[in-house]
């Protein structure tokens, strides 16, 4: 069985005092949700801070981007050693990073690689806008993405990511995807590309997430559907009941 895993993407919010602030007060709940992994993924800057305060319990700590290149001339970016100093995940690929600062199918497959390399689990990020859902485009979009994202890598590779469905239209605007839809498409179109590509034991391994719009009151729904293996949240992470309360209605309702 896949391990659950459940992500608090911060976004721009909170600096390193109120991200360890709010650490703390989650620390306690969040360790006593058996066999879920949880990740806090804040700011750049409140990276080490979360880290050092997680240290030796479960509690892992993600980046929200990284640079491809190791090293060198490239003002304001952040190499996957980095990263990997503090982090176990990274993000990748988030639709804001792809509508606001440019970011490609080819840019994400570079750090994807160059975040594999550094011994860090992606967590890469598809999904549509609503244009193309209501275009009918759905599939073909997020089948693209997959594809594109996944180029050149072994397999076993594959079968560590994790991959975040987040429609666009679910993102931040209280919209969430029906479970029915976000299974649909994790399942039906995210895992089946994986499948199509490296065969049954991959598909079967990689961890796939939903994302948008995740609420205390929607997770456990969102959650049961069997090709959902977990969340990235991101308004609700930042509240420290409501995300507690994802967490345990994430392993409800896995059975766990
Ligand atoms: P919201 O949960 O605020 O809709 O954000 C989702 C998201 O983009 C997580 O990466």
């Amino acid at each position: 069985m896949r391990k659950p895993i459940m992500a608090g993407n911060w976004k721009m919010n909170k600096t390193a005092a109120e991200g360890t602030a709010l650490v703390r007060e989650m620390q306690k709940d969040l360790l006593a949700v058996p066999a879920v992994d949880k990740v806090f993924c804040p700011s750049f800057l409140a990276v080490p801070d979360v880290a050092r305060a997680v240290a030796g319990t479960e509690l892992a700590v993600g980046a929200q981007d990284l640079y491809w290149e190791a090293s060198g001339a490239y003002t304001g970016e952040v190499a996957p050693a980095m990263v990997r100093e503090f982090c176990d995940y990274v993000i990748i690929g988030h639709s804001e990073r792809r509508e606001y600062f440019g970011e490609t199918n080819e840019t994400v497959n570079r750090k994807i690689v160059a975040a594999l390399a550094a011994g860090l689990v992606p967590i890469v990020c598809v999904g549509e806008t609503r244009a193309l859902r209501e275009a009918g485009e759905t599939q073909a979009w997020v089948r693209g993405q997959v594809v594109a994202a996944l180029q050149g890598l072994t397999g076993e590779q594959v079968a560590g990511l994790v991959i975040a469905y987040e429609p666009i239209w679910a993102i931040g605007t209280g919209l969430a995807a029906t479970p029915a839809d976000a299974e649909e498409v994790c399942g039906g179109v995210v895992r089946a590309t994986v499948r199509e590509l490296y065969g049954d034991a991959v598909a079967e391994a990689i961890r796939i997430q939903y994302g948008g719009s995740v609420n205390a009151g929607n997770a456990f729904e969102i959650m049961s559907q069997p090709n959902v293996d977990g969340g990235l949240v991101g308004g609700a992470s930042l509240k420290a009941a409501d995300f507690i309360k994802i967490v345990q209605d994430a392993a409800r309702a896995k059975g766990l």
